[in-house]
C-alpha cells in the first residue's frame, strides 16, 4: 500500500517486545516517529536503535513517541535489545514491532523488492496527533539515517503548525523562517508585528522567536 502525506497512518494490533500493541490507541494525543529496519542483530540497525534510544528526552520534549519496527520476533527483539544497550550505552524504552510476517512492512510499503523480498527498508514515518502522516523518508539498508534531521523536521513540523510558516534551505530551530505564500501581506501583518522582509513578493522572511 502506497501511503501519502495527509493519509492517515493505518491503524495495526502487533506483538512488540513490550506486549501487545494497538498503534493509534498506543499513538494517543502524541507525535509518532514510526521507523522500520531490516533485521535485528545487524550492525547499522544497531546503531540506529541504539541513537533512538539516546534521544529518548529529545523526543520526550517534542511530544513525540518513538516506535522501531524490525522483520524478527518479540523474542528476538529483546535478545538483541541487550545487545543495543551493551554495544550502544543506552536503555532502549520505546516498543519495536515484531512484523517477522512483514504484515506491517507490507500495510506501509515498506518492502522494496530490489533491496530485500523478506526484510524492510529504511522508512520514516512521522505521523500527528491526528494521525495524519505529516512527513515520509525511505533510505536503503546501508546508509543509517541522520537522527539530527530526524529531530530537525519534527521542530519544523510543529513550528509550522503552530505559527504557520514555511521552513528554508538547512533551517534549523532559531534561524529565520518563510512566511508562505498563501497569506497575504495584509493576513501577515497581525501575525508578525515583528515585521518582514521582502526579498521577492513570493520570498519573505521573518525572525520568530
Ligand atoms: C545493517 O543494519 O547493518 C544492515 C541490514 C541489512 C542490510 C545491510 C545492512
Amino acid at each position: 500500500m502506497s501511503l501519502h502525506i495527509g493519509d492517515i497512518a493505518p491503524d495495526f494490533t502487533v506483538d512488540s517486545q513490550v506486549g501487545e500493541i494497538s498503534f493509534h490507541e498506543w499513538a494517543g494525543d502524541s507525535w509518532v516517529f514510526f521507523f522500520s529496519h531490516p533485521a535485528d542483530f545487524t550492525p547499522v540497525c544497531t546503531t540506529e536503535m541504539g541513537r533512538t534510544a539516546q534521544l529518548a528526552g529529545e523526543f520526550e520534549k517534542r511530544n513525540t513517541k518513538p516506535l522501531g519496527l524490525s522483520t524478527d520476533t518479540a523474542d528476538e527483539h529483546r535478545k538483541w535489545i541487550a545487545d543495543v544497550n551493551d554495544t550502544q550505552n543506552t536503555d532502549l524504552q520505546f516498543p519495536i514491532v515484531a512484523d517477522a510476517d512483514l504484515e506491517i512492512s507490507k500495510l506501509y510499503d515498506m518492502i522494496h523488492p530490489d533491496e530485500s523480498e523478506t526484510a524492510a527498508v529504511r522508512s520514516v514515518f512521522i505521523i500527528g496527533p491526528n494521525k495524519k502522516i505529516r512527513l515520509t523518508m525511505t533510505y536503503p539498508m546501508s546508509v543509517g539515517r541522520n537522527f539530527d534531521e530526524i529531530l530537525r523536521v519534527i521542530d519544523a513540523l510543529q513550528l509550522s503548525d503552530a505559527k504557520r510558516i514555511a521552513t528554508p534551505a538547512d533551517w534549523k530551530p532559531g534561524k529565520e523562517v518563510i512566511i508562505p505564500p498563501s497569506i497575504s501581506d495584509d493576513e501577515a501583518r497581525p501575525l508578525f508585528p515583528q515585521g518582514w522582509t521582502t526579498l521577492r513578493p513570493y520570498l519573505r522572511t521573518v525572525k520568530i522567536d
